[in-house]
């Protein structure tokens, strides 16, 4: 029986999901029959776009046809507790399934180990399967998240090729051409939150929101560090048809009061978080404690060298989407990355490549995009 195809079909329709499902991780299952030397899929499902209802689910509710000959194949374990829809296990117990392969152990300890349990308990056969740890790093946020550690954080840094992300003006429109930047608003959609600072409201009033077809109904939330300067009322930000927004301020910040009359006159779903700071600034691995506690497994930061810097100084930053255009901007133009203050190059925030990919421009150029990750 080969695991790894099903599992990997499995796995895909979990990766089409991610970020859509939030505040649950995206799961996938499919239901194979195996006869003989005939195996075929029967059924397949990944978890509902705001989380539920859940895989397995949605999975055994798409056909009659379910037999001890049936094989379930769920990218995370099945859930053992009662949430606001029944627990899985049931579902798959009463389906009278006889086996199951489990890709990862679900980090939540409501359900950790205890989903296979009764699976097993029922004299249903589980094994396991991740892919080569395929699997264990689709869910690397979402575990961590669990596990009580900090969210997982990936930076989008659009340069040019001599590392600058805007002019001395400010002008950073558009450093890469259409298709990357639509990778980058992949990129959005798949980040349980999109971060960025008060520096690039104000510069760039963006919106950063989806703007892809398909995600019409679909926004991930931003989520603005404020500091010494005030966001006007009227920013692109806190459009109401991007979803919702949370602005991290200090609590005696002068312009605290005024973010929440925002946030209470917004339309959509706005909060105000405080965050303690110093100097004006968030106290970072507070912001992301604080994240983790409201289900953000996976964080996107998109803002400009001044939240970069301090995120790759305290070493909170895992990976990095570096777009690189063909052009160079210039010493007057302004840097991806403040200072460092490095007296050794041994001491440099360390990335090895993970991926590599191109995108072609209208204008015949070529933008290029390294995936980095963290040397742990
Ligand atoms: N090409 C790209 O990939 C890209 C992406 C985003 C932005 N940008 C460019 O970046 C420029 C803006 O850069 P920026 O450095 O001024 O803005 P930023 O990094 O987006 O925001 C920095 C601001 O956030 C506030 N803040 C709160 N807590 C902080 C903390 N712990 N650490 C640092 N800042 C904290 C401060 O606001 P106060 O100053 O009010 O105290 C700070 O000035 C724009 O020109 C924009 O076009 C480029």
């Amino acid at each position: 029986m080969n695991h790894k195809k099903f599992m990997q079909i499995a796995l895909q329709l979990a990766q089409s999901g991610k970020g859509l499902t939030f505040p649950n991780p995206s799961v996938g299952a499919v239901l194979v029959r195996v006869h003989c030397h005939d195996t075929h899929i029967i059924a397949s499902a990944r978890t509902a776009n705001a989380g539920r209802p859940h895989a397995e689910t949605l999975c055994l509710q798409k056909t009659d046809n379910i037999d001890a000959l049936c094989v379930l194949y769920v990218t995370l374990e099945p859930c053992a507790h009662q949430g606001e829809t029944p627990p899985c296990v049931d579902a798959i117990i009463a389906s009278h399934i006889k086996h199951v392969v489990i890709g990862v152990e679900d980090g939540d300890e409501k359900t950790r180990g205890k989903g296979a349990e009764a699976l097993k308990k029922a004299g249903i056969t589980v094994e396991y399967e991740n892919l080569d740890g395929a699997i264990n790093e689709f869910y690397k946020g979402y575990l961590r998240q669990r596990a009580g550690e900090k969210p997982f954080v990936a930076v989008k840094i659009a340069a040019s090729l001599d590392g600058k992300i805007a002019l001395h003006n400010g002008n950073s429109k558009w450093i890469t051409g259409k298709l990357a930047r639509e990778y980058g608003h992949l990129l959005r959609a798949h980040a349980d939150c999109v971060l960025t600072g008060a520096g690039t409201i104000l510069a760039d009033n963006p919106r950063l929101n989806i703007r892809l077809n398909g995600f019409k109904t679909y926004q991930t939330m931003r989520v603005i560090l404020t500091g010494a300067r005030v966001l006007p009322d009227d920013a692109n930000i806190f459009n109401a048809d991007d979803g919702d927004v949370m602005i991290v301020a200090d609590k005696n910040s002068v312009h605290f009061a005024n973010y929440q009359r925002i946030a209470n006159n917004a339309p959509q779903k706005m909060m105000v978080q405080e965050v303690g700071a110093q100097n004006e600034k968030i106290n970072l691995p507070l912001l992301l404690q604080k994240l983790g506690q409201f289900g953000i497994a996976d964080i996107l930061l998109e803002a400009g060298s001044k939240l970069m810097t301090e995120f790759l100084t305290q070493n909170l930053v895992d990976r990095i989407y570096y777009f690189q255009n063909q052009q160079f901007l210039g010493a007057d133009s302004q840097n991806a990355i403040g200072v460092l203050g490095l007296d050794k190059l041994s001491d440099a925030p360390q990335f090895h490549l993970h991926a590599e990919k191109q995108f072609l421009r209208d204008d015949d150029m070529v933008d290029k995009l390294l995936i980095l990750d963290r040397v742990s």
